[in-house]
Order: C-alpha cells, then sequence, then structure tokens
C-alpha cells in the first residue's frame, strides 16, 4: 500500500500544500517546529480520521480557519481517493468523491505503521498506552472489533453512571444494573477473544523480531485480562462479589478496560527488570511484528511512518529499525538532519526540505 500524492487545506500550519511522494523512502527534514511531524500527522489523519496527538480532533484546523482537508490517493490493488474534513462541529469522509455515512465504514482502509518518539516510552507507561496501541492495530484488522469497542465503552459509561444513581438512591432498582453487566460481560467477552488472538500472533513475530536484534529468542508478549479464560457464569459471579465495591467507588471494577499485556524476557516482566536498552529493543520488535502481522495476516504492506525516532536513538538502535525495511514498504522518516540518516535509507529517496508551512523537495543523490 502506498499514498501518492497529499494534498492539504488549512491543516496545522499548512494552508495549502499539494506533494506527490516516492512509492519508496520519504524524508522529511527541517528544524524543530517547522511543519514535520505536521505531514505525516496529516497521512496519518487520512487513515484514521483523526490525529495521534491532541484531544480534541478540530486541533488539526489551521488557527482562525474554520476547516481543514486532507486529500490523498492510495495505491492498493486499486487506487482510490480518500478525503476528510474536519470542522469544529464535526467531520465528513469521501472516498472517491462519494460521502461515506459512517466513519466506521471509511476505516481501516489505508493501514499504516506509525512509530514515534512516544512509543519509546510503551513499556514502562500506563496501561491505558498499551491498550490504545493495541486498539489502534485491531481497529485496522477488524471493523468488527472496532464496532464492539465502541458498544462496550458505551455500556460501561452507562453502568458507572448507574452505579452513582445506586450509591445516592438506595432504592432504586439493581435489574438495570444487571442488564447492562450482562451486555459488558457479553461484549468484553468477544473483545477478549479478538485481543487474545492478536496478541499471540504478534507475539510469534516480536521473538522472532527480538531474535534478530540481538540473538536472544526468548521474549514474548503476555496478555492479562479478567476476562483470560472466564465463562460467562464465572464472570457474573465475579461481578456479583464486586457489586457493593462497585456502587461505592462509583465505577466498574472489573472488565477488558483494565486489560494489559505485559513484554517478558526469560520469563522477566522487562518492565521491572529490562535495562533501557532491552526495552527499546522490545519496542522495535513489537513495531516492526505490526508490519509482519499485516503481511502475512492481512495481506497488505502498510505505510511505515517513522517519527522523531532519529534524536531519540543511537545508531545501533535505528539499524536494527533499518534492517525491517524493505524496498517494498513505503516509508516517511522525519528528521532534523540528513547526517542523522543511514546511507542505504537516504539512497534513492525523496527529500522534502520544510520551512514554516512551505515544502521544498528534492532527490537524494550522493
Ligand atoms: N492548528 C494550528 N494552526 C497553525 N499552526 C499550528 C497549528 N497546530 C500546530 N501549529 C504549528 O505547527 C508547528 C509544529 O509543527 P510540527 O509539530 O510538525 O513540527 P516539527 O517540524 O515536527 O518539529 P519537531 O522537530 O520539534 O518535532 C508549530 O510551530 C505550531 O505552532
Ligand atoms: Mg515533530
Amino acid at each position: 500500500m502506498r499514498i501518492l500524492n497529499l494534498k492539504l487545506l488549512n491543516f496545522r500550519n499548512y494552508a495549502k500544500l499539494d506533494i506527490h511522494f516516492n512509492p519508496e523512502k520519504n524524508i522529511i527534514i527541517g528544524q524543530n517546529g517547522m511543519g514535520k511531524t505536521n505531514i505525516v500527522e496529516a497521512i496519518y489523519v487520512l487513515a484514521f480520521t483523526k490525529s495521534f496527538r491532541g484531544s480534541k480532533e478540530d486541533v488539526v484546523i489551521k488557527n482562525n480557519c474554520d476547516l481543514a482537508r486532507v486529500e490523498g490517493t492510495i495505491q492498493d490493488k486499486y487506487t482510490n481517493d480518500y478525503k476528510v474534513i474536519i470542522k469544529e462541529n464535526g467531520k465528513k469522509v469521501k472516498i472517491n468523491n462519494t460521502n461515506i455515512d459512517k466513519i466506521s465504514d471509511y476505516l481501516s482502509k489505508i493501514n499504516i505503521v506509525l512509530f514515534n518518539s512516544e512509543d519509546l516510552k510503551l513499556i514502562k507507561d500506563t496501561p491505558n498506552t498499551r491498550r490504545k496501541l493495541i486498539n489502534i492495530e485491531l481497529s485496522q484488522f477488524s471493523n468488527e472489533y472496532l464496532k464492539y469497542l465502541t458498544y462496550y465503552n458505551k455500556v460501561l459509561k452507562q453502568r458507572n453512571m448507574y452505579l452513582k444513581t445506586l450509591y445516592i438512591n438506595s432504592m432504586a432498582s439493581v435489574d438495570y444494573l444487571h442488564i447492562l453487566t450482562n451486555q459488558l460481560i457479553e461484549l468484553g467477552l468477544k473483545i477478549n477473544t479478538y485481543r487474545r488472538d492478536f496478541i499471540a500472533q504478534i507475539s510469534e513475530y516480536v521473538t522472532e523480531n527480538y531474535f534478530k536484534i540481538t540473538g536472544n529468542s526468548h521474549l514474548k508478549l503476555i496478555y492479562k485480562s479478567d476476562f483470560n479464560d472466564q465463562s460467562k457464569e464465572e464472570l457474573l459471579k465475579k461481578y456479583q462479589k464486586e457489586e457493593k465495591h462497585d456502587i461505592m467507588l462509583g465505577k466498574t471494577n472489573i472488565g477488558i478496560h483494565r486489560d494489559d499485556y505485559e513484554f517478558q524476557l526469560d520469563d522477566y516482566n522487562l518492565r521491572d527488570y529490562g535495562s533501557e536498552g532491552e526495552q527499546k529493543n522490545a519496542i522495535i520488535a513489537l513495531k516492526m511484528a505490526e508490519i509482519g502481522v499485516f503481511r502475512e495476516q492481512k495481506g497488505v504492506i502498510p505505510i511505515l511512518i517513522l517519527d522523531d525516532l532519529f534524536s531519540e536513538l543511537d545508531e545501533e538502535k535505528i539499524n536494527n529499525i533499518i534492517k525491517f525495511i524493505e524496498s517494498d514498504i513505503q516509508t516517511f522518516v522525519t528528521t532534523t538532519e540528513l547526517d542523522k540518516i543511514n546511507e542505504s535509507l537516504k539512497k534513492g529517496s525523496s527529500i522534502f526540505k520544510v520551512s514554516n508551512g512551505t515544502v521544498e523537495e528534492s532527490v537524494y543523490e550522493k
């Protein structure tokens, strides 16, 4: 899968932009704050309809403008034009100029593996961050997963609200709570199955990749969930036991919203036992595993974005990433200095020099 071009209107610091990409290697260079990440962010928005940074979706609209537009042509088996229009009060998406009414019908068509400096904290970060990564990946594989997850979050919110009602009003009926608990369990079991299978699959690639990087073949991912190996009946009992506690705290203390996964190296949790370098290599192995899963499970080669990694990683670790970049994967790299980039990655690449919302294109020659 490749993105052939990108057109922006009032996106971040770009009033207007129209650029054509290299089918293989693209390097976006410029000083801090010039708009490098904004370009790869726009590619991401084209795929996911929202950014990987900022909580509010309309932050990408250029200051003092009413809408931002991102357009791009994606070449896969077929070639299609995608468009995302973001306004303060909502967004619109189009494929080949036809409106797509449901965002969920638009998602999961453009596949991206994004690797940025934030990801380097993944092992030390909160379970929430780790879940977010799995959710983004799984949503690209399965529209159904995304639907279950959205529905689960809605029911969870309702249940938490009702727990608060029950706390204030002891006369309120628990029947409604039990209906919500039932729904939560049914949806949770579905999500648990998706996550279990996905983490098991990705773990195999992680093991293989970590071996390629370090020669150690004992890194694996372990899925942790209240729902693992539980029947509906067993879960109902768990929720029953926790009910008073839930009401007291006004939140649901059991469920797949608390799921996590652990990196285990030689059976030790890498978060507690791993060195800085081991943790970074493990994350590289995971990120590159995402490509493997796409390639072999979905039959697509995703677009790879490496944002701002080159200032965070030493040469050896960068080379570890480059080992996995093959010529058939379209790659985007952002950097402040070309010198930080390995010669083999630079060779034949298109260079986009960014300064304050304008872009100048050239081809790297040595
Ligand atoms: N909504 C917006 N409207 C206008 N400008 C914006 C908007 N959001 C961000 N910017 C500007 O975009 C610039 C940041 O761009 P970006 O994050 O792409 O920089 P960068 O080149 O990746 O920098 P670094 O090397 O530090 O990562 C900032 O100068 C910021 O003021
Ligand atoms: Mg940046």
